[in-house]
């Protein structure tokens, strides 16, 4: 129930809509905030002679990004404010660190409002609502292991389904339009054929987390078709990996890493002593899994089209999906190796038995995304595993 607001921010003047509008005020901050006045009249000032601008910034808006502290919300935090979006951030912290909101900061210069709070709880939730005026949210406030969700399925089922029905109820209560969900190529389940596209049927899913993510899907399109106001795009991402280009955020995971390219980036650190990889014998060339690993800067990118389509009126329908990969199909041995390669280190790895829930083999075809949503993966993969790197190196300061 409780709402913190942290103290990173200045918010008392913001700009809405091409205006100043008055919010509360934060009397410890009183540096920052007449800082930011300052820049906000600044921006003002200079907008009124430039129509061009002018009505850019009357068409940029304010986004609520619910798990904003997170691996992809902070990416994504940063590309919308490249893009010229006010960011507002809620996190609970459960799995990620005041610090990427700090670190974000840092990347844009920009001040950020975030607020600690649950989004599973309603009436934290709702203040964020009534204190913030923003006509687009994304749902990244999510728990998000496959392996983890089959040992803790009642958690899974708790946090990211509440979650989310707080967002779409509030977003109605509040008269707010566009949600993007942060959606996952787990809900084809084990499909028949690759590459996967948007009308790939969605098979049962194999674990938990992926039933998560389907019956969020079903939650916004059934919304969606009953209430008017609400447009929505869910993402399927395939396998985020990499970092921020700056190594000031990345994925930072709370205690062992459940994900691949941490545990991989932890090994290489010598914080974890061995890597296990989770099966040699699945019917694929090297007999480990396959996935589509696509850039987390990509994949944020990705959410600032979504959000642009729907604040400039470009959606075809009020619900649309699309999946966001690279088409390119990679397996663990395969992206074991290469980041060997591209870092120059050795990593102690051994073969281990399988994940209970694992999917044996996904990989986008991304035509949709590239077409319609105008989006495209540019990283390569050797790029973004550089990228992992140095970021875990940055975190534990090895030269
Ligand atoms: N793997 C290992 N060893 C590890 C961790 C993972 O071999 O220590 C293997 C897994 O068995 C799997 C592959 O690496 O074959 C990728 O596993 P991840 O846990 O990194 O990713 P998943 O494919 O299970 O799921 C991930 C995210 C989800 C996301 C999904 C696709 O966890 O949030 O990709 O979008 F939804």
């Amino acid at each position: 129930m409780e709402v913190r607001t942290r103290k990173i921010k200045a918010e008392d003047y913001q700009i809405r809509g091409g205006r100043m509008k008055k919010c509360k005020k934060n009397r410890k901050n009183v540096k920052k905030i007449t800082l930011a006045n300052q820049l906000s009249l600044k921006k003002l000032l200079s907008l009124s002679s430039n129509s061009e601008n002018n009505s850019q910034i009357m068409k940029k808006e304010c986004v609520l990004v619910c798990g904003g502290a997170g691996y992809i919300g902070s990416h994504t935090t940063v590309e919308l404010i490249n893009a010229g979006y006010d960011v507002v951030v809620v996190d609970n912290f459960s799995n990620s660190d005041i610090s990427a909101v700090e670190n974000v900061r840092k990347i844009t210069g920009a001040e950020i409002p975030c607020i600690e709070a649950d989004c599973c709880d309603m009436e934290a939730f709702r203040k964020v609502f009534e204190k913030y005026d923003f006509n687009s949210a994304i749902h990244f406030a999510a728990s998000k292991a496959v392996g983890e969700s089959v040992q803790k399925p009642m958690m899974y089922y708790r946090n990211n389904l509440t979650s989310l029905m707080n967002l779409i109820d509030l977003m109605r209560e509040f008269g707010r339009q566009n949600i993007v969900f942060s959606s996952s190529c787990t809900v084809y389940g084990e499909p028949d054929k690759q590459p996967v596209t948007e009308l790939t049927p969605r098979k049962p899913a194999t674990s938990p987390y992926g039933n998560t993510k389907q019956i969020s899907e079903d939650f916004l399109r059934d919304s969606v078709a009953a209430y008017e106001g609400l447009k929505s795009i869910a993402l399927r991402y395939f396998n985020p990996i990499g970092a921020h280009p700056s190594a000031l955020i990345g994925e930072l995971p709370r205690g062992v890493p459940q994900n691949l390219v941490p545990y991989v980036t932890q090994t290489a650190a010598g914080i974890r002593e061995c890597l296990s990889i989770f099966g040699d014998d699945y019917n694929t060339p090297d007999g480990s899994c396959i996935r589509d690993y696509i850039d987390v800067t990509d994949l944020a990118k990705a959410h600032v089209a979504a959000i642009n389509r729907m604040v400039e009126g470009k959606s075809e329908e009020r619900y649309e999906v699309f999946n966001v990969g690279t088409g390119r199909g990679v397996s663990v041995l395969e992206l074991v190796n290469k980041f060997q390669e591209v870092n120059n280190v050795k990593l102690n790895y051994k073969i281990a038995p399988r994940r209970a829930g694992d999917i044996i083999a996904i990989w986008a075809d991304p035509t949709r995304a590239n077409t319609v949503l105008g989006w495209k993966a540019e990283r390569t993969i050797e790029e973004t595993l550089a990228s992992a790197w140095a970021w875990e190196k940055h975190l534990r300061g090895i030269k």
